[in-house]
């Protein structure tokens, strides 16, 4: 039998990318220090020594990479904006040349009839914050909406969709609990004070855009679901903690007002008992949910692991990409019910999904073969669809991402990018998935027909 994949009419096609990741020039123009230009700084943090001190450059190329979004024929595009450009001390004093970068951004998307799509913040905290305590410091959440105001006054009138936070459950997992990632903290104790001020800020965020907004607002989870390796009690339970640590921590306070009760389970003493108050402040009516996927967790007890005791375990005869994600586009179907069924009939979008293979050197003039990222969006853009047939609000869909870019800690290697970046010269070459999606986006869909 034959399968059309055609989207609906309207669904919004786009691409992702995040401010510390491309952008380079950091501290250019009297922006501040953030975060991540310290952990970057900090011998061995990166892998071999990368920091995005130049990164793609693309505060200096970036009508040339809009004109590589509109080769694609891409209709949104989301990006994250600096706080510490804005706010060199995080608050207080504008940077107005800061304003200015995304301000020339937004018009150059919007003279190549390209939506911008903004987030508030992607991981690169302003240092002088966290050197008031970041997100340990309850004040965070008002330091926040300030800065959010000032981006929505430069801004509203010409972006329409906005995210306060980008995967608040990788700033502290990664930032707070395990120190991969930059404030590189390892506290247990901190780790759930942490979740729970971006929580507060993402709220505060939303309220303040009610006051001046026009258009859309929303905050971006990252949802990996987990599956039991096997039907024993114990198993079903680690499956349950790892399940409400990741995906449910950060979207119940935000969609249904509380915390689900594994957390104190997990935490033990170090979970603090946050007053009820907050969650007036956490719960927010928001008008889209982003939801990033990459990969899924099959899991197993493991009384020995920190804090959870719960592992994943690895799968036979699959796929694995270059970041160690199993290849699984059921859980991208299975994630939309699940979210459905949890929080309620809320507009989605896929703010993020893509995968790091490996790419061979370009030859000059070359379209870079990918089969394996090829089949990995053919994949996934199939079992996005299955979901919409099932009845999820599905929106618009934004791949991960429009450059190879600096994956954080794991430096430059990592390459998710639609455009191959040599490093060394900024060159950019179109991969094969590239131009695939740029059919996909043509047809809206009807390419991946069967
Ligand atoms: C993040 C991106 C990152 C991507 C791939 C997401 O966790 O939002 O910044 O590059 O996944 O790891």
């Amino acid at each position: 039998m034959t399968q059309s994949y055609r989207f609906p009419p309207g669904f919004h096609w786009g691409a992702a990318t995040s401010a510390y990741q491309i952008e380079g020039s950091p501290l250019a123009d009297g922006a501040g220090p953030s975060i991540w230009e310290r952990f970057a700084h900090t011998p061995g943090m990166m892998a071999n020594g990368d920091t995005g001190d130049i990164a793609c450059d693309h505060y200096h190329r970036y009508k040339d990479d809009v004109q590589l979004m509109r080769a694609l024929g891409l209709q949104g595009y989301r990006f994250s904006i600096a706080w510490s450009r804005v706010l060199p001390e995080g608050t207080g004093r504008i940077n107005q040349k800061g304003v200015d970068f995304y301000s020339r951004l937004v018009d150059e998307l919007l003279e190549n009839g390209i939506e911008p799509n903004a987030t508030l913040f992607h991981w690169d905290l302003p240092a002088a914050l966290d050197d008031r305590g970041g997100w340990l410091n309850r004040d965070i959440a008002h330091w926040f909406a300030e800065y959010a105001n000032v981006m929505y006054k430069a801004l509203d009138g010409r972006v329409k969709r906005w995210s306060t936070l980008n995967e608040p459950w990788v700033v502290t997992d990664g930032g707070y609990l395990h120190g991969a990632l930059a404030p590189g903290h390892r506290s247990k104790y901190e780790a759930p004070i942490a979740a729970h001020n971006l929580m507060r800020a993402s709220g505060a965020g939303i309220q303040a855009y009610r006051a001046v907004g026009k258009h859309e607002i929303g905050v971006v989870f990252n949802i990996e679901p987990k599956y039991p390796a096997s039907n024993s009690p114990e198993d079903i339970a680690a499956t349950r903690r790892a399940h409400a640590y990741m995906n449910e921590q950060f979207a119940d306070p935000a969609l249904l007002g509380s915390y689900p009760p594994e957390l104190k389970e997990i935490f033990g003493p170090a979970w603090p008992d946050f007053p009820e108050d907050d969650f007036k402040l956490t719960q927010q009516k928001v008008d889209f949910v982003g939801l990033n996927y990459y990969t899924r967790a099959v899991v197993k007890h493991d009384p020995n692991a920190y804090p959870l005791k719960a592992v994943p375990v690895k799968q036979p005869n699959t796929t694995y990409t270059e970041t160690g994600w199993e290849v699984y586009e059921q859980g991208f179907t299975d994630m939309f019910t699940w979210f459905k069924q949890r929080y309620g009939d809320i507009p989605l979008y896929v703010t993020e999904n893509g995968s790091a293979f490996y790419d061979a050197p370009v030859a000059e003039g070359d379209v870079v073969q990918d089969p394996l990222r090829t089949s990995y969006l053919r994949k996934h853009l199939k079992a996005m669809h299955h979901a919409i047939e099932q009845g999820v609000n599905l929106k618009g869909y934004y791949a991960w991402s429009l450059l190879d870019n600096l994956e954080w800690s794991l430096g430059f290697a990592k390459r998710f990018g639609l455009y191959h970046v040599d490093f060394a010269t900024q060159k950019r070459t179109p991969k094969a998935t590239a131009k695939f999606y740029a059919q996909v986006i043509e047809t809206n869909g009807a390419v991946l027909d069967d």
